[in-house]
């Protein structure tokens, strides 16, 4: 399906690719590592695919940062830069600090974190110890998201307990010696497993900083299958502690594993994740080729006065607006195979339908106080198809507006409304590109297909 590769979100040039991992911001580049299978179009062989980019939209893929090895499957984790050298990986004349990578080496019934580093600000990588340097005995612990707490003075990582639903928080001063600090959980939904925690700070109403903690769940979602749910809260440098109930990350289909950028310029001044735009129900499933999985779009994070996460595409997808999209009647026409950015503002229920040159139909509608995502399967995957809505969050029409930021690329839908408050991230399979966007109700809005 050459027409279908998505424009603004990464896919491997081929093979499977699972979770965001190690997103860091080293030597001027945007550092992207993924659960990577460099054999195959299946999860297998798990290593850490690398890709760089200027601006978060345009990746350029590299070889294999950590390789599979027999008896040790490269599983999920982060990267982060040790500017201080506490790890004492640097060598004299290093022209970078190291970068180093915290994942869990994954053996029959044996989970552990190591640490793998670089000395040239990601580019290339060497395992660096051969042994775990955090270890309970366990048959599943995993995906350590690791990072400096500068308040307590040490580096933290947050550690997903699948089975018993919880997440591990472990402190240490060189990187080489982890002392348990504090558990979290069962709490929220605990159906399914719990993987891929994060721990990040945001400033929430007056500037004050809260936390966020989230972690996935296998099972539970908010559409069935995998999702990630969050709490907001505090944290001291040993525990934290919630002020919000669970609430759904995004209440799309396809939104699981999300992680932070490590290291942004603080010039900046924003957080940003990106997720794996997936759900492990269909996964392996999916039909597309060469390649298997694909990136959320990056997102920046923030915090409502209410506490509820609120999430935008980067800043940098508005420089790619190019030519607007023409008037189609009560539609809009679409130039086959590109993606759009089209911001709406609803007065009240509308839909919005995307109709490929195949005649395949999804269709975006409100409809009684929830957003609604309707898209049909291929024949690989049937239970891709279904009707799956999101409830509006309190006060979302202000003014008797709603707005809404719809990206839609070849195989994807993001959503975000009410200020970014609700999002509602799906994949698309039509067999040909959509071509046509179909406007009614009540709504209004313009579109710009991306470059
Ligand atoms: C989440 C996950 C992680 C694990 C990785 C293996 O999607 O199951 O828990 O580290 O994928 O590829």
């Amino acid at each position: 399906m050459p027409t279908l590769r998505p424009r603004v979100h990464f896919t491997p040039r081929a093979n499977w690719i699972n979770d965001p991992n190690g997103l860091v911001y080293a030597g001027g580049a945007y550092h992207l590592f993924c659960q990577f299978n460099p054999r195959g179009l299946d999860h297998g062989y798990m290593s850490w695919g690398h890709a760089t980019s200027r601006d978060l939209l345009h990746w350029q893929e590299h070889d294999v940062a950590l390789p599979w090895r027999e008896g040790h499957d490269v599983f999920s984790g982060s990267a982060f830069v040790d500017w201080f050298d506490t790890g004492g990986f640097a060598r004299p004349g290093d022209p970078h600090p190291p970068v180093i990578a915290m994942y869990t080496g994954n053996a029959p019934d044996h989970q552990a974190q190591y640490l793998a580093v670089s000395r040239d600000a990601g580019t290339t990588w060497t395992f660096a110890t051969p042994e775990p340097v955090l270890d309970e005995g366990k048959a599943d612990f995993r995906d350590p998201k690791t990072f400096w707490h500068a308040p307590s003075g040490q580096w933290v990582s947050v550690v997903a307990h699948p089975h018993e639903r919880q997440v591990g928080l472990y402190g240490s001063a060189d990187l080489r010696t982890w002392a348990p600090l504090s558990t979290f959980g069962p709490a929220g939904v605990t159906e399914g497993i719990w993987e891929v925690p994060d721990l990040f700070p945001l400033r929430g109403p007056g500037g004050q900083e809260r936390w966020v903690l989230k972690v996935d769940t296998f099972q539970g979602g908010p559409q069935g299958g995998c999702g990630a749910q969050y709490w907001v809260g505090d944290f001291d440098g040993v525990t934290f502690t919630p002020a919000t109930p669970a609430r759904w990350a995004d209440w799309g289909r396809d939104f699981y594993a999300a992680i932070t950028y490590a290291d942004l310029p603080a010039e900046q001044d924003r957080t940003v994740w990106i997720g794996w735009l997936n759900n492990w129900s269909y996964a392996t499933r999916l039909p597309t080729t060469p390649w298997r999985g694909m990136m959320t779009l990056p997102r920046e994070l923030g915090l409502s006065a209410d506490l509820t996460l609120t999430q935008a595409p980067v800043r940098e997808l508005e420089a790619r607006r190019g030519a607007a999209l023409a008037p189609d009647g009560d539609g809009l026409a679409l130039p086959p195979g590109q993606a759009v950015d089209l911001p709406l503002t609803a007065t009240g229920e509308f839909t919005l339908t995307l109709t490929s040159a195949a005649g395949e139909e999804a269709a975006l509608f409100l409809q009684g106080g929830a957003l609604h995502l309707r898209r049909p399967a291929p024949p690989e995957a049937p239970d891709f198809a279904g009707t799956h809505a999101a409830p509006l969050p309190d006060g979302a029409f202000l003014d008797g507006r709603l707005d809404l930021r719809v990206v839609l690329d070849t195989l994807s839908v993001e959503v975000f409304a009410a200020g970014g408050r609700l999002s509602f991230t799906h994949g698309l399979l039509p067999t040909r590109p959509v071509t046509r966007l179909g406007l009614s109700g009540a709504v209004q809005g313009e579109g710009w297909v991306l470059t």
